[in-house]
């Protein structure tokens, strides 16, 4: 008689690569990132043929390490591969950590910090005036749909000088743009459709302000120079729908997960800032750490890593999970609480480097190193101001439900950017 297959017993700290999909780890990843960062910080993850880190000082060190991890698709016979069907075009993403992208990088940083980005600051207050008064005098808001993913839309189209009459299509593409980053199929057609119909309606404004360059923001990347050299049109076309996701999708969303946090997960810090609004710069920095908008960033290895004791073969995919790393227990003290006034975490205004003068580690939410997030600065003032105006105008603010189903994210495939799908409030007397 045959004997009956026994099932091997699962080692007690084993992961089975296929948690990751699941719903389960989209609601609440971290139980799962502590596995990983106590019992397989270098995880090999075979189902989806890659490898993943989840401690700090790793994501860290990959990040900064240019010589054996890079950003770019990687082909296996040659250069990287330039302009693809990525749904944004050909954009500074896919240059990885070529000269290229040096080059274009230096070309646009300039534009989001220091007085640049301090000119365009009135504009931003005041779109965030004008959505506030669409519903200052209902009595309740739901946070989502009708403020956090409205303003920073806005705000970008405003500042690259887009007709305002046409915000509303633009709001249209953009989200056909990120779903079809995020979901494929036919959300991928749309998307490529949507990047299309705006290229074509950014082609006569990209000929019209290299001739005649005015104040904003496209008029300024079209005549940048460096090195004699300017963006090409399909650069700047590029340039443009990254601008829209990487400034409007990730703002929109780190607006919403701040107030969630003040009105869910620590309402009695709520109090403090109805003293202190400054601290709203606070609530911003803890955000980063304890549960960003991005959670993960992919690299390709350029050379054999060994880390652990293990090694990561030349040309495999890697996950940085920053998220995982911000709640690393070997550099945070009770990472798992969210506390606006921490002392072992920087709160101030992040760099490049990941290193700062009172010594102390920075969330790893903007990435560290050549690709750190160029809009670090604006993402912050605009978060700040669109909080603060907020908390001015609405009395007493407070959740219009006991419950929340909380952060989540729809689909790792969407890059695995969270944020709560609605935020209900309502104010006035109680
Ligand atoms: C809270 C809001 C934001 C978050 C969480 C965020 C997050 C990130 C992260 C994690 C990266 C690093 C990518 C990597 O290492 O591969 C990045 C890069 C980038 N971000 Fe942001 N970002 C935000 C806002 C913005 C804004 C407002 C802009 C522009 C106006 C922007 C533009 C960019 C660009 C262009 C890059 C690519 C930089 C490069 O490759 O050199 N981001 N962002």
């Amino acid at each position: 008689m045959a004997e009956a297959a026994t099932e091997r017993p699962a080692l007690p700290d084993a992961i089975d690569p296929r948690e990751f999909d699941g719903a389960a780890f989209q609601r609440d990843p971290f139980p799962l990132y502590k596995r990983l960062r106590d019992h397989h910080p270098v995880f090999h993850d075979r189902f989806h043929n890659r490898w993943i880190l989840s401690r700090y000082w790793d994501v860290d060190g990959a990040f900064q390490d240019n010589a054996s991890y890079d950003r770019a698709v990687y082909r296996p016979d040659g250069p990287y591969e330039f302009g693809s069907t990525h749904v944004f075009g050909p954009n500074i993403l896919e240059y990885g950590n070529s000269p290229q992208h040096r080059w274009l990088r230096n070309i646009v940083a300039g534009q989001f910090v220091g007085r640049r980005l301090q000119d365009f600051l009135p504009m931003v207050e005041q779109i965030c005036d004008e959505v506030i008064a669409t519903f200052k005098d209902v009595g309740e808001v739901e946070l989502v749909n009708q403020f956090s993913s409205q303003v920073p839309i806005r705000v970008i189209s405003n500042m690259l000088g887009l007709p305002r009459a046409d915000e509303d299509t633009f709001v249209g593409w953009y989200q056909a743009l990120i779903a079809g980053l995020g979901f494929g199929g036919e959300h991928l057609a749309r998307g490529i459709q949507a990047r299309n119909e705006m290229w074509a309606y950014l082609d006569p404004l990209i000929a019209v302000r290299s001739k005649a360059p005015g104040e904003d923001l496209l008029s300024r990347i079209v005549s940048a120079q460096l090195d004699g050299q300017r963006m090409s049109p399909d650069e700047v076309k590029g340039f443009v729908a990254l601008l829209l996701a990487a400034g409007g999708d990730t703002t929109d969303k780190a607006i919403a997960n701040m107030w969630y946090h003040m009105l869910y997960t620590r309402p009695d810090q709520f109090d403090d800032l109805r003293g202190n609004p400054a601290l709203w710069d606070n609530v911003f920095t803890e955000m980063m750490r304890y549960d960003p908008v991005v959670h993960a960033q992919f690299r390709h290895t350029t050379r054999e890593v060994v880390l652990h004791g293990k090694v990561i073969p030349e040309r495999a995919g890697v996950i940085l999970y920053l998220g995982a790393g911000n709640r690393d227990e070997r550099v945070f003290k009770n990472p798992d609480r969210f506390d606006i006034h921490r002392t072992d975490l920087h709160m101030g205004r992040e760099n490049r480097s990941g290193r700062y003068k009172d010594g102390l580690p920075g969330h790893l939410g903007f990435g560290i190193g050549q690709h750190f997030c160029m809009g670090y600065a604006m993402a912050r003032q605009e978060a700040m101001i669109a909080c603060s105006k907020l908390l001015d105008a609405l009395p007493s603010p407070r959740p219009k439900f006991d419950a929340h189903p909380g952060i989540n994210s729809p689909s790792i495939d969407s890059g695995g950017f969270r944020s709560p799908e609605t935020l209900w409030l309502t104010f006035g007397a109680a």
